[in-house]
């Protein structure tokens, strides 16, 4: 038995030895190894050694099957290799293909610019308020200091859902909101960024905009106090050199009132087109809190008082990069998005 075990073996070894190819080489493993094979057949007649002689058989039987299942792996392999190596071989890369073109998205304008604004305020310690779109009357008017027949409501003329709702005209309703909230804690500190809506529609309105409000309130807050941060921000924003100009102006809401102007940062101050030849560009309204918004949203304007403000941020936009229709911020053309 032991002698057949060996003869078989050997002869397997040479047809191994011998395989062309994978199919013939699969044709040996199963004329040997598989279930009719010649070394199966052979462990079958276990049951006629002399059972001395058994174990010794088993393990010769055994180890002979090992000794062919590596052989045949190992000629497998060898053939694989054989097989890749042809194949990149007869392969050619065309390295003057070009890649394919991979488009990398990049954020809006609008939006870039909304967050420098952030950015610097939330620099300066104000943290980041938003209120809804669709205002009621009380918060967008009333509360500022606009009661229904006030004729600055003229200038904000909005859409409305009802007489008493509408599509805000500007984000200092937030203000009102965020007094509420804070119900009479100091301080007060805060920006409000946001979409609002309006009956303007040209090169320079936009029926749907986004604004910016600032509003702090503490003990002892002045107009030394607003101006100071606002010229801490048209630097941050504009460039380190530049100047502001605070001329009176009137909202209902601030007393005294300032609209905010910075010196042209095209020019320097000396005059251009950007600036229309004065030097100056103006960039927001601002003023001291009026008393009477401090009251109405449960501030004691003995105990207090506080600053406000009010930009546009297409326009700081526009500025900023030279744009000179605002609609380009919302017609979508990507040749002019992708430009930022
Ligand atoms: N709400 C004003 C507007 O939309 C801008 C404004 C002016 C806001 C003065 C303020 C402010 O907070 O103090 O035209």
């Amino acid at each position: 038995m032991l002698e057949q075990i060996k003869q078989i073996e050997s002869e397997a070894l040479a047809a191994i030895a011998a395989a062309a190819d994978k199919e013939s080489l699969t044709g040996v493993k199963i004329a040997y190894l598989g279930k009719k094979g010649g070394l199966t057949a052979l462990s079958r007649r276990m049951g006629q050694v002399d059972a001395a002689e058994r174990p010794a058989v088993g393990t010769a039987v055994n180890a002979a099957k090992v000794a062919l299942e590596q052989a045949i792996n190992q000629r497998m392999a060898a053939f694989h290799a054989a097989e890749t190596e042809a194949a990149l071989a007869s392969e050619t890369i065309d390295i003057s293909l070009p890649g394919r073109p991979w488009p990398a998205g990049s954020r809006h304008i609008l939006t870039q610019v909304l967050e420098q604004i952030e950015d610097v305020f939330i620099g300066m310690g104000y943290t980041v308020e938003e209120g809804p779109q669709v205002e009621y009357d009380y918060y967008n008017f009333e509360a500022l200091n606009l009661p229904a027949d006030h004729p600055a409501r003229d200038m904000q003329d909005s859409f409305y859902f009802s007489d008493k709702m509408l599509l805000r005209t500007h984000t200092s309703p937030v203000q009102v909101r965020t007094m509420e909230r804070m119900a009479g804690r100091l301080p007060v500190k805060i920006i409000a960024p946001g979409v609002v809506y309006r009956r303007d529609d040209d090169a320079t309105h936009s029926p749907m905009f986004h604004q910016v409000e600032g509003l702090v309130i503490d003990k002892n807050v002045t107009f030394a106090d607003l101006s100071g941060t606002l010229l801490a921000f048209a630097r941050r924003m504009f460039g380190e050199e530049r100047q502001i100009r605070l001329r009176p102006s009137y909202f209902p809401f601030t007393e005294p009132s300032a609209e905010v102007d910075i010196s042209c940062f095209a020019c320097g101050g000396r005059g251009c087109r950007l600036c229309k030849g004065s030097g100056w560009i103006e960039i927001l309204g601002s003023g001291q809190v009026h008393p009477r918004v401090l009251q109405l949203s449960g501030y004691d304007p003995e105990q207090c008082s506080g600053f406000a403000f009010g930009m546009g941020v297409e326009r700081i936009a526009m500025l900023k990069y030279g744009i000179n229709d605002m609609r380009l911020l919302f017609d979508n053309d990507l040749r002019f998005l992708h430009s930022f």
